[in-house]
């Protein structure tokens, strides 16, 4: 990239302390005195003078348009150069109006829909002073103990790649900029817990983990967020071959660069850098253009320069790229971007976002089963009971402005509907090692007055999220008590559960005539979930990450591998010479891609255009999918692929394409997708992108463990 004008005689102008400080970026708390003391978002380990602090780039957490007005005007006032600041905050499912949390979105496998999600969370963002948002999030996760599973959109490389890109149009157009993260590999910690080691051959990197983050780069986000993570023993921070053959080699990246939260510091307890000028030369070389809240740049940064350890060239690519995005966000001309806290306050939880948000949430919650209880009847009797039953905790984690209290719970939602209270009877704790079973009680004798129990259980708000792993990601045990417990009033028990993993609900199942899983949903979470309830709406949710039968079977995913012996049939192994478990099946208990509605599809006559493709040519792919119910209903239809013999092994299944398609009941259509060579492509054996001639068997059905196939040779 050639610098501008105004970006050269900037360059000019400033020295190198200054250009150090503009590759900084911290906490917000620092420029607002008052609030500094009281504050532990601020790290000893940064020792910034108040010129520093001065002289920062971007700052990052920084509150809402009256804070954003205070930091930009103090900066403005006490800057040397007068650079405006670059204000980045973590908008990831919302602002204000918080709508489900990313992983329960991609479940709605509607890409206009997150479009339109981040499109309403820009705008209440860009008033409160967002320059650029820290999502989307598109790290690829296969392990539900891993906290941070609710902040993708699932275990599928191509579904996170269009949701990515859906999120960043969103953003564009709502005004916001956007850094996809946490590159690379954030989201293979080792056991699923936070910060560990990732150890994935290169091959699978390339092949499954890096495709999304290529993928999103192809609408131009601003910047790219590096991770924490050790990859194949070196931090990414550390990665030359990742970040300058890669990133800005390989995939042409010449936006900014930041580091995550204390990331480049970090390489000294990874054991990779000795001290903070090893960090700060590390980083530089390998143009991590903003180090977020860690200072090895102000403090060594110039002395690396005069040293030629890092070359002048390379630090003002650098600064050159800040300050260009600075000039696209046209903060020169105008410092305070788009804060406006008389426009913020107006469209912050205006109603048309609260409809989106609530649309958003109908279409992300999955109904895992039903055996007829469900849609209730108006007049049925119904009594809801646990700890959800009336509780504001469900806008997850990264809620960023959204507050508990604006969110609507089951039981508000209910009574929003049906134009009466309900009971609501919490019974226990949320609490995951709560023991307190005195409430269960009260919570059972107010069931044993209805003819249908809703059990609004799940995980706790908080065992989600950064730094939010669990060992073990059943129901807490309280929780599973009382479903005992009710379940001996032999009634029908429908169960919501929240959460912001896939859960082991191997006893809910047993337990339970009915289950919908409404994740986090976010501010209008209790509206939507009760207009799933009494049929208002249909489920049409469908899984993006394979639910466990039990925790050891993570991580588990549905694009894997055959095995040299595998195991054929659905039962426990009675022979252990095939790669299965003794005491648990292969299988998920609800795989990728399911989800039920109250209405049925059924899937016939799966044709191909024609079974051989030459290369170069196209194939269409064509199914017929009939609404054989009595209601209307939305299906996602699923195309998947299985190259059956290849240089490289390929998975069992890979999903290819999805759409999403509205059916009237007795409805039919014929949904079509086109295959051609790049459908069929993977990383050969020889390193490069390519189809390999032979057998594939295509695959189209409405859940990844149910589909009609057919096969397609590609010749030469
Ligand atoms: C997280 C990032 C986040 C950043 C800024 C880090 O701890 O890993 O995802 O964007 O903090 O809040």
């Amino acid at each position: 990239m050639q610098p501008g004008n105004k970006i050269r005689k900037l360059l000019e102008e400033m020295t190198l302390e200054d250009k150090a400080r503009q590759l900084t970026q911290i906490n917000a708390l620092y420029i607002k005195p008052t609030a500094k003391a009281e504050v532990t978002g601020v790290s000893d380990d940064m020792r910034l003078s108040d010129d520093d602090i001065r002289g920062v780039g971007s700052v990052l957490n920084f509150g809402d348009a009256e804070d954003a007005q205070f930091v930009r005007a103090t900066h403005l006032e006490n800057s040397h150069s007068k650079i405006p600041l670059l204000m980045m905050q973590d908008v990831i499912h919302g602002y204000r109006t918080i709508f489900p949390v990313p992983l329960a979105l991609g479940c709605s496998f509607d890409t206009q829909l997150v479009e339109e999600c981040a499109h309403m969370s820009a705008v209440e963002a860009k008033y409160n002073g967002v320059d650029v948002t820290f999502s989307p999030m598109v790290d690829l996760a296969r392990d539900a103990r891993w906290g941070r599973v609710m902040e993708t959109t699932g275990e599928d490389p191509f579904l996170n790649g269009e949701m990515g890109k859906a999120f960043i149009r969103g953003y564009k157009r709502g005004g916001v900029e956007c850094c996809v993260k946490h590159f690379a590999a954030y989201g293979a910690p080792e056991g699923g817990r936070e910060y560990n080691t990732t150890d994935i051959s290169e091959r699978n990197l390339r092949e499954y983990y890096l495709r999304s983050y290529a993928e999103c780069l192809k609408e131009k986000p601003a910047m790219v967020m590096t991770s924490f993570n050790l990859l194949n023993g070196i931090p990414v921070n550390g990665r030359s071959d990742l970040l300058l053959g890669y990133l800005r080699g390989e995939l042409g990246f010449d936006g900014v660069v930041i580091s995550d939260y204390g990331a480049v510091r970090e390489m000294i307890p990874h054991g990779y850098a000795e001290d903070e000028r090893e960090c700060a030369r590390i980083a530089a070389n390998n143009c991590i253009d903003i180090e977020m809240m860690s200072s090895t740049y102000i403090h060594n940064l110039p002395d690396l320069v005069r040293g030629g350890e890092v070359s002048a060239e390379k630090l003002n690519g650098m600064v050159a790229r800040v300050l260009a995005l600075k000039q696209k966000l046209g903060l020169f001309e105008n410092p305070y971007n788009a804060t406006d806290a008389e426009k913020a306050a107006e469209v912050c939880l205006c109603e048309e976002h609260r409809a989106i948000a609530r649309r958003a949430a109908i279409k992300s919650c999955v109904l895992l089963k039903n055996d007829g209880v469900l849609p209730l009847g108006a007049q049925c009797k119904s009594v809801f009971v646990g700890p959800y039953a009336d509780s504001k905790d469900i806008l997850g984690g990264w809620a960023c402005a959204g507050r508990k209290s604006e969110a609507a719970t089951i039981a508000e939602g209910v009574k929003n509907l049906l134009g009466r209270s309900v009971t609501a009877v919490k019974g226990c704790d949320v609490g995951l090692l709560s023991t307190d079973e005195s409430g269960i009680d009260e919570a059972v004798s107010a069931a044993a007055e209805a003819d249908v129990i809703v059990a609004c259980i799940g995980e706790p708000a908080d065992c989600s999220g950064e730094a939010s792993s669990r060992a073990d990601i059943s129901i807490p045990r309280v929780q599973v008590k009382l479903l005992e417990r009710l379940s001996a009033l032999g009634k029908p028990i429908v169960a919501v559960v929240f959460g912001g993993r896939p859960q082991v609900l191997t006893v809910v199942e047993k337990l339970c005539s009915a289950i919908l899983y409404a994740w986090q949903p976010g501010t209008e979470g209790g509206n939507a979930i009760a207009s799933l309830l009494y049929g208002q709406s249909n489920p049409s949710g469908k899984l993006t990450m394979s639910f466990p039968r039990s925790v050891g079977q993570c991580p588990i995913y549905y694009n894997s591998f055959s095995t040299g012996r595998p195991k054929g049939e659905d039962i426990l192994s009675n022979c252990c010479y095939n790669s299965s478990y003794r005491d648990e099946l292969n299988s998920p208990l609800y795989p990728f891609g399911y989800g039920l509605s109250y209405t049925r599809f059924e899937y016939s006559a799966l044709t191909l255009s024609s079974p051989v493709m030459r290369r170069g040519e196209e194939v269409e792919a064509g199914v017929t999918v009939s609404n054989v119910g009595d209601c209307d209903g939305e299906e996602t239809v699923q195309l998947y692929i299985r190259d059956l013999f290849a240089s490289v092994v390929r998975p069992v299944k890979e999903l290819k394409g999805f759409k999403k398609i509205a059916l009237r009941a007795g409805e039919s259509a014929v949904v079509t997708f086109k295959i051609d060579e790049s459908t069929l492509a993977f990383y050969t054996a020889d390193g490069v992108l390519a189809a390999e001639r032979g057998k594939f068997i295509i695959m189209a059905g409405g859940s990844s463990q149910n589909v009609l196939s057919a096969e397609l040779r590609l010749e030469d």
